[in-house]
């Protein structure tokens, strides 16, 4: 057996949470890979939304296990709310829930660190979630860091303390006046510790692979997008992980040979939330209805995101980073009822017209050039058949099939479980 993958082509927000749920009932196993509470994933179903940080999205399913690995950080204080909020669906979440030992803690002084390091950034702030992410994966790289497998150590507050005091004095680095009660979000923190103690904590590395071993059928699920890889996306203005598929290898120690399938997931339009380059952004009529249309705002922060056409350049490009070899168009409802739809086929980058995502992408360096297509007007979420979409769209998914050389499997018409066109 192999581990398939799904992963954002995108700046993330694709819709990844939505079908991961639909395709749980297809595993015995999800896994979290990278990310933390960065991540706001959003399912549907039975006329409820439910929007998950941390937890994989397959927890809603009756059988199939969850794994937070060891390439997630992970806040205890986040983790506490979502496991309360999904008390009153009598999951019995510490039979399929588990958490790798080795993924890293977000401490409270990583937030106020991250709050620190961005304001003092003014304009050139990157938009961060505030979440702690950079820093804790800093302290992760840098060697510092506590993971979960700690807390099973009887100091391990001593090892909070010390790591702690040690973000407090980097804190009088930045000259920002950051306001905090160290006592009470330690409290908060402590507390938290104690729910995510009921989760079991696992070998996830060893699990996973005695899964495969015995024949089980895993679902790596990514958070983020690959625009936003800290490798491979618009740097600086990334996240602190590697979203792309390399990083399912090493975020849950599954070797690269056994990845079978990577579902690229994008949406028929492209949005971004936080600050940095984006070609094809609009700041016209048409974006403002895609980000109206769309509902357009962040799961986990509620910023509005920017919204513009479908850029080709760039997805081509994640699809190669990825080894994508299934796509999964989303939002497709969205664009019903625009007079013409566009999409990126090319930059003029510096005077010269290109093919490939440069190594500067800002509006300075590069003009995308659009191809145009027809609309359609009628209403998708009630279609469930992909022989019966409108003709439009059929050629513009056969369009971006040709450009990307990769086919696209599942047609995204609503947010519900239910509206998803598989073909
Ligand atoms: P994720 O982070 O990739 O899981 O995506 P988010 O949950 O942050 O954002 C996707 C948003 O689009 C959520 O509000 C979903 O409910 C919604 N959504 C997902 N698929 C569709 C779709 O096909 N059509 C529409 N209209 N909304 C969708
Ligand atoms: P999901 O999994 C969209 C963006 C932030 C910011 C940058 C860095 O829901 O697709 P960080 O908190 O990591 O320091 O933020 O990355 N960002 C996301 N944008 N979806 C996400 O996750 C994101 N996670 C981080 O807005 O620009
Ligand atoms: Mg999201």
């Amino acid at each position: 057996m192999n581990v398939n993958l799904l992963l954002g082509l995108q700046w993330g927000d694709e819709g990844k949470g939505k079908i991961v749920d639909v395709l749980t009932a297809n595993y015995d196993l999800i896994a979290r890979f990278q990310g933390g509470p960065n991540a706001g994933h959003t399912l549907m179903f039975d006329g409820h939304k439910h929007v998950l940080h941390t937890i994989p999205s397959g927890i809603f399913h009756k059988k199939a296990k969850n794994i937070v690995g060891n390439g997630v950080v992970i806040d205890p204080v986040i983790f506490k709310k979502e496991i309360e909020d999904l008390a009153k669906f009598n999951l019995d979440i510490p039979s399929k829930l588990f958490i790798s030992r080795k993924a890293h803690l977000i401490l409270p002084t990583h937030r106020l660190l991250d709050a620190v390091s961005e304001a003092s950034k003014g304009k050139a702030k990157i938009g961060s979630t505030l979440k702690g992410i950079g820093p804790t994966y800093m302290d992760k790289t840098g060697r510092n860091g506590m993971r979960v497998g700690d807390l099973e150590l009887s100091d391990w507050k001593e090892k909070y303390k010390a790591l702690a005091a040690k973000h407090l004095k980097m804190l009088d680095f930045f000259d920002v006046d950051v306001q905090f009660d160290l006592e009470e979000l330690e409290t908060e923190f402590y507390e938290a510790i104690k729910v995510l103690k009921t989760i079991p904590f696992i070998d996830s590395e060893e699990f996973i692979n005695s899964a495969l071993k015995n024949n089980q059928s895993i679902l790596a699920e990514g958070a983020q997008g690959s625009l936003l890889d800290i490798d491979f996306g618009t740097y600086p203005f990334v996240t602190s992980s590697n979203t792309t598929a390399a990083g399912a290898c090493t975020g849950l120690g599954v070797a690269p040979g056994k990845i079978g399938e990577v579902f690229g997931i994008f949406k028929a339009y492209t949005t971004r939330v936080g600050s940095g380059p984006f070609p094809t952004e609009l700041f016209d009529e048409d974006g403002a209805k895609m980000a109206k249309v769309g509902n357009e705002f962040g799961a986990t922060t509620g910023r509005p995101r920017r919204c513009g056409w479908l850029d080709l350049v760039a997805l081509k490009y994640a699809v190669q980073i990825n080894g994508a070899t299934q796509l999964m168009m989303m939002k497709a409802d969205v664009l019903s009822g625009f007079d013409k739809i566009k999409a990126c086929t090319s930059y003029n980058y510096k005077g010269k017209e290109i093919t490939h995502l440069p190594y500067n992408i800002e509006a300075h360096n590069v003009t995308p050039i659009f191809t145009e297509f027809e609309c359609w007007n009628e209403d998708l979420t009630s279609i469930t058949d992909f022989d019966t979409l409108p003709i439009q769209l059929k050629s513009y998914i056969k369009f971006i099939e040709n450009f990307v050389e990769v086919p696209v499997k599942i047609v995204s018409v609503g947010p519900d479980r239910k509206q998803t066109i598989m073909r």
